[in-house]
């Protein structure tokens, strides 16, 4: 028997009764493996049965720092023992700290913390906005903010409007106006989209639903460019290429271009709860006045405590320097499949998309052949996958990983 055989006949009732839960109960927003986590440490979860598997998609990089990291758990630990909840209706002792540490990371002078992602991009896109109209002098309800096509920024209603995923807008219109969209990668085409209306670009710096999708070099320079000649603010999503993913906290650092607003999330919130954040200078954050913005939970001590941890982290440096130098090796062994099954590789540090040869099976089949060999990955756009492990496997992890992956292509191909 195969090690996939052998693993799957250790299938229970525990699994497919919790799978069966979910299939109930759970709205069907999402297509998950067939995989019950019931526990997880660094870059490895176990499941339900007690089967091991490494994890190489690492919660699409909101955890990056591994599971159950203890310097972020102790934090947390520490925090739920002193007040996890306020709300901004009174100050708390953490939200400070954790926003004088983040603005100091970016290098930008005020943080405004949100929970999830999507939340974050909802908020650039308003202070964006709401700078156009106070600063820029835009007439208010003219506004217009230029994105790149196959963007994805979240889903709420203004965000999927400027989606080009079928799937994301299929049946949700009424949309957003506001928005235009041109290629990604072609910073001609953002320079032609710009008029006097435009307060804002907004892109992710490399595209990663899309498929982990790396710009030409001279792209965000050029963007660059072209916000600061406008008068346009440039907004970079760093919520799934930032804070160590790609080899440098921010994705923006391997073309030495600072953009005007962040866009955080994922891993801030140490893969232990939801923190995200917009970071600028202040003549742009500085727009938002009591009232015109807010969230319950939004800087919550218990997120602030777990946020200071995570800059802590990354001012240290470690995981950007092991992303970089195990991104390398991660790199060139799954470049060596070039030919057995791999037509691509593309992507920097611990974060590659593989496109895999169509005639060997979907992206989802090949996942769930992965999973059985203890190795879990996620399809996204029909034939790639992405690999993103937490930032702490090791290189021995990723040879071991790399070689279940060959052997799935060659059963697959056979
Ligand atoms: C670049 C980018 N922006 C925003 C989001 C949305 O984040 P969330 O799922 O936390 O709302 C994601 C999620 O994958 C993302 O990759």
């Amino acid at each position: 028997m195969t090690m996939a055989e052998i693993r799957r006949e250790a299938t229970t009732g525990l699994t497919t009764e919790a799978i069966a839960l979910d299939n109930t109960y759970a709205a069907h927003n999402y297509s998950p493996l067939p995989v019950v986590a019931a526990s997880a440490h660094g870059a490895w979860i176990t499941d339900v049965e007690g089967r091991r598997y490494l994890d190489c998609l690492a919660a699409y990089s909101a955890v990056n720092f591994g599971h159950r990291n203890d310097e972020i758990v102790a934090a947390a630990h520490r925090q739920l023992d002193a007040v996890t909840l306020v709300s901004r209706a009174f100050h708390s002792d953490q939200l400070g700290p954790f926003c004088a540490a983040l603005a100091g990371l970016c290098n930008k002078d005020m943080v405004l913390p949100m929970n999830s992602g999507a939340e974050a991009v909802e908020s650039g896109l308003k202070v964006a906005r709401k700078w156009g109209t106070d600063v820029k002098g835009v007439a208010e309800g003219t506004a217009n903010i230029i994105v790149a096509d196959n963007n994805f920024h979240g889903r709420t209603i203004s965000i999927v409007s400027f989606s080009s995923d079928a799937s994301a807008r299929g049946g949700f219109g009424p949309f957003t106006p506001g928005f235009r969209s041109v290629p990604f990668g072609d910073a001609d085409a953002v320079a032609a989209a710009v008029d006097e209306h435009t307060v804002a670009v907004l892109v992710e710096p490399i595209q990663g639903e899309a498929g982990i999708i790396v710009p030409p070099d001279d792209y965000l320079p050029r963007l660059r460019q072209v916000c600061t000649q406008r008068h346009v603010l440039l907004i970079a999503d760093e919520i799934q290429s930032g804070l160590a993913r790609t080899g440098h906290t921010f994705a923006c650092e391997h073309w030495g271009v600072v953009p005007d607003i962040y866009l955080l999330g994922k891993a801030l919130g140490g893969g232990v709860l939801p923190l995200s954040a917009v970071v600028a200078d202040r003549d742009i954050l500085g727009v938002l006045h009591p009232g015109e913005h807010g969230s319950t939970f939004g800087g919550n001590p218990l997120a602030a405590a777990i946020g200071s941890t995570v800059v802590d982290i990354l001012r240290r440096g470690e995981f950007q320097t092991r992303s970089a130098e195990l991104g390398l090796h991660l790199h060139a062994r799954l470049r060596s499949l070039l030919g057995h099954g791999v037509l691509a590789v593309r992507g920097m540090g611990l974060w590659a998309g593989v496109d895999i040869d169509p005639r060997l099976g979907t992206g989802k089949q090949l996942s769930v052949a992965l999973a059985e060999c203890g190795v879990l990955v996620k399809d996204t756009h029909g034939s790639t996958l992405r690999f993103a492990p937490p930032l702490v496997i090791t290189a021995e992890e990723i040879d071991w990983a790399v070689e279940q992956f060959a052997s799935v292509l060659a059963r697959a191909g056979s």
